[in-house]
């Protein structure tokens, strides 16, 4: 069976295309959904996309893709990045590595942005290529489930 992977994008990331395009690009979530999908198939993972405003969503999406068996997951969330200790606790007790993403680099904005209390139990962060963020973050999480395997 190939591997499963969910992308998980928080809030306001649904307004992505017309949302601050300097910041975060013109590229609409639908887009950036699809590219993944097609990556997914390409690399032999089976992508499945959520996004949501509402932090509760996200946290019981978490749990309930592990329970269902998902190998790892693509997380950009936002604004939670930086604020959400609930988040991280869900994502460090599922069990399933995570690769954090962020269209804009975090670290050339506002000092609050710096912070993020997901970096330290991910696997890996990509952040700062606009949508090319999620593809290099899906491929280095695809390294990281290779390596598990072979371990
Ligand atoms: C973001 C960066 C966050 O600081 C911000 O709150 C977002 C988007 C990014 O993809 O660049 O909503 O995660």
């Amino acid at each position: 069976m190939g591997r499963a992977v969910l992308v998980l994008h928080g809030p306001n990331l649904d307004r992505l295309g017309t949302r601050e395009p300097a910041v975060y690009g013109t590229a609409t979530l639908p887009e950036i959904d699809a590219s993944l999908v097609r990556l997914g198939e390409a690399l032999g993972v089976g992508v499945t996309t959520l996004q949501t405003n509402h932090e509760g969503v996200a946290i019981d999406r978490i749990w309930a893709a592990a329970d269902a068996g998902v190998d790892g997951l693509l997380v950009n969330a936002g604004g939670w990045t930086h604020t959400s200790v609930a988040l991280r606790d869900a994502l460090a007790g599922c069990g399933r590595p995570f690769v954090e993403v962020h269209l804009s680099n975090v670290a050339a904005r506002e000092p609050f942005r710096h912070a993020s209390l997901l970096a330290p139990v991910a696997a890996g962060v990509v952040t700062g290529f606009g949508a090319a963020s999620y593809e290099l973050g899906l491929r280095g999480l695809c390294a990281v489930l290779d390596r598990r395997a072979d371990a």
